[in-house]
């Protein structure tokens, strides 16, 4: 049985989900604390998307426990979708409803919207809101539900790839009230498949592959499980066996790069100083290393039917 704890707003635990034979989720945890922003990431097909579903109540899973502002999305569907706003990342609109009506609909389903709220944001997102449903392009589709979203009076905002379609300086506005969304103490869950958008907004961050998360923590956790990087020039090339030390190991002539532990850059200095080090470049290790090792790192397929 999930404990309840007051701030966590997300509390799903051991979530599995199967399409016929195919198992999207299996055995997802995901806790999102209030008042945070929290990354959701992970490359295209992982589930992000449905487990987003599965918290909204739009989806039954197979196995899991959910509770969400310490509801249940099934049982406390109305009261919940009050309580938050929800962005998905192809949004459909009404076809002969203007973005305004739109707005407002959504608005009034939820706890009321900000008045002023909504005029500044339509004004910074540039959204023509006479417009009808079926007028709108992607990304203006997208602008009325997020100009929905962040203007209704929520707790928490699901926002699933919100800004897919959207031209690079909305994305900039998008960056700037989220913050401010942040700041009125609105908690986030923020989707993406981009480091980069998530990256200077989120305070925490769950990595998702394959249907399990595979890495959770504040940015300087995860940073902390990077390696660093190395390239050496060196007078002679070591043996194999004194490489224990270094991965992705790369030999060039008297050049050597390599990635190190950061826990093991002493032991792995030891080796190539006796080499007779004639170069030295160590780069510290970024995120970006560390989401592309967890993207592309064939072990945590090992687990995968
Ligand atoms: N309704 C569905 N029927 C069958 N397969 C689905 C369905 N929804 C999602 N999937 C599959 O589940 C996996 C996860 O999808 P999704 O949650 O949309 O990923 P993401 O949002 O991370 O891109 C994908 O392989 C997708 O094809
Ligand atoms: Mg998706």
């Amino acid at each position: 049985m999930p404990v309840d704890t007051p701030d966590l707003v997300i509390d799903a635990r051991g979530l599995r989900k199967s399409f016929g034979r195919f198992e999207a989720l299996r055995g997802l945890d995901l806790r999102v604390r209030r008042g945070e922003v929290h990354g959701f990431l992970g490359p295209n097909g992982a589930g992000k998307s449905t487990t987003i579903r599965v918290l909204l109540g739009l989806l039954r899973t197979n196995a899991g426990e959910v509770r969400i502002l310490g509801g249940n999305p099934w049982r406390d569907v109305v009261e919940l979708h009050r309580r938050l706003a929800y962005v998905p990342g192809d949004v459909a609109l009404w076809p002969s409803m203007t973005g305004g009506e739109m707005i407002d609909l959504l608005g009034s389903i939820r706890g009321g919207l900000d008045e002023g709220r909504r005029a500044d944001l339509v004004r910074r997102f540039e959204l023509d809101t006479t417009k009808r449903g079926r007028q709108y392009s992607k990304g203006n589709r997208q602008k009325v539900a997020i100009v929905a979203a962040l203007a209704s009076e929520v707790e928490l905002l699901i926002l699933d790839e919100p800004t897919s379609g959207l031209d690079p300086l909305m994305e900039n506005v998008f960056q700037e009230v989220i913050e401010e969304a942040k700041s009125r103490d609105t908690t986030v869950l923020l989707s993406s498949h981009i480091l980069a958008e998530v990256e200077t907004l989120a305070d925490r961050l769950s990595i998702i592959r394959d249907g399990v998360i595979v890495a959770t923590g504040t940015l300087s956790d995860l940073r902390g499980r990077t390696r660093t990087s190395v390239r050496a020039e060196l007078e002679t090339i070591p043996s194999e066996d004194r490489l224990g030390e270094l991965h992705e190991v790369d030999i060039d002539g008297q050049w050597i790069s390599a990635t190190v532990d950061s826990d093991r850059i002493g032991a792995a200095m030891e080796v190539l100083t006796s080499c007779g080090l004639r170069s030295l470049t160590v780069e510290p290790p970024s995120l970006e290393s560390l989401f592309l090792r967890l993207y592309g790192s064939e072990d945590s397929k090992s687990g995968k039917k």
